[in-house]
């Protein structure tokens, strides 16, 4: 059986179809959502995720607004601009792409946006929403991936899950959505012992460990939902995930391929959330805002 692969391309842009309509609801009450995206430094893949971010926005009318820093920029120089942002009535969303060079805290940083312009869900206050079920901005990948599940009409209600890798931007906060919506969740990490005794159970496998190949054939269950939350560059330039797809992919029910499965799903979900934060704003009910309910 070859398993169904899943396109993570199609289903982003039916959801960017109907983000597109959301926007021109909005600027029906004269308001136009507005995301800042800072950089701090050259890192070589948060170039080219902020520049799609940047890009995505354009094309479905979100008005975005960069700013960069050296790669040994003040921290405070960074927190003043985040501090200046939460004020302006014209900027929706604050996402400062991670990671942020060694010398600055991630969480002090992340704790001066604003919960309310939180896009990437990173803020203590929209995880500790996320731990009792009353989300209000999931983070991007994971609820990305809830979307490609749902649009495939996978049931997650008391399947085995396991999620490998445990990450702050994905594996915890995809194991705590899984968790909302009574799945039997187990988290494996860089320590786990004999991993694949973990993975064979999986009805759902959803990997963000960052390791090409990680996933071999023999440790997913026939039939299994495999999802590669993985990006690696090869020394010959290809782009893999995790996961040996084609290994896999003779196993699995589903399969998200990299590239084109979770990655446009991440982008996506960025401004499901960033016109959720003007609809909040705004606080009228607009078709579609019920999307952001997702826990
Ligand atoms: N770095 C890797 N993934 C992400 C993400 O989803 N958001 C931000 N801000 N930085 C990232």
């Amino acid at each position: 059986m070859a398993a169904k692969i899943i396109d993570g391309v199609r289903v982003s842009a039916g959801i960017r179809e109907e983000c597109k309509k959301r926007v021109t609801k909005l600027a029906t009450h004269g308001v136009t959502p507005g995301l800042a995206v800072i950089l701090v430094g050259t890192n070589p893949a948060s170039l080219v995720y902020v520049r799609n971010k940047i890009r995505a926005c354009a094309d479905i009318g979100i008005r975005s607004f960069q700013y960069e820093f050296p790669v040994d920029a003040a921290p405070a120089a960074v927190i003043r601009l985040i501090a200046e942002l939460n004020r302006r009535p014209d900027i929706h969303g604050i996402l400062v792409q991670l990671p942020l060079p060694p010398h600055f805290s991630i969480a002090s940083v992340l704790s001066t946006i604003s919960p309310d312009k939180d896009v990437d869900g990173f803020h203590l206050y929209n995880v500790g929403g996320l731990v009792i079920g009353d989300t209000v901005f999931p983070p991007c990948t994971p609820y990305g991936v809830v979307k490609l599940l749902e649009y495939e009409n996978i049931p997650i209600e008391g399947k085995n899950v396991v999620v490998v890798g445990a990450s702050n931007i994905v594996g915890k906060p995809m194991a705590l959505m899984l968790m909302q919506r009574e799945a039997t969740v187990c988290i494996c990490h860089a320590k786990t012992r004999d991993l694949a005794q973990f993975t064979i159970l999986a009805d759902i496998l959803v990997v963000a460990a960052g390791k090409p190949n990680l996933i071999l054939p023999q440790m997913v269950r026939t039939g299994a939902v495999v999802i590669d939350v993985g990006i690696n560059r090869l020394p010959n330039g290809l782009l893999v995930g995790d996961v040996d797809f084609e290994g896999v992919r003779e196993k699995a029910s589903h399969i998200t391929p990299v590239p084109g499965g979770v990655g446009p799903m991440t982008v996506t979900m960025l401004l499901v959330n960033t016109i959720a934060c003007a609809e909040r704003r705004l606080a009228v009910p607009v078709a579609g805002s019920a999307e952001i309910a997702v826990t």
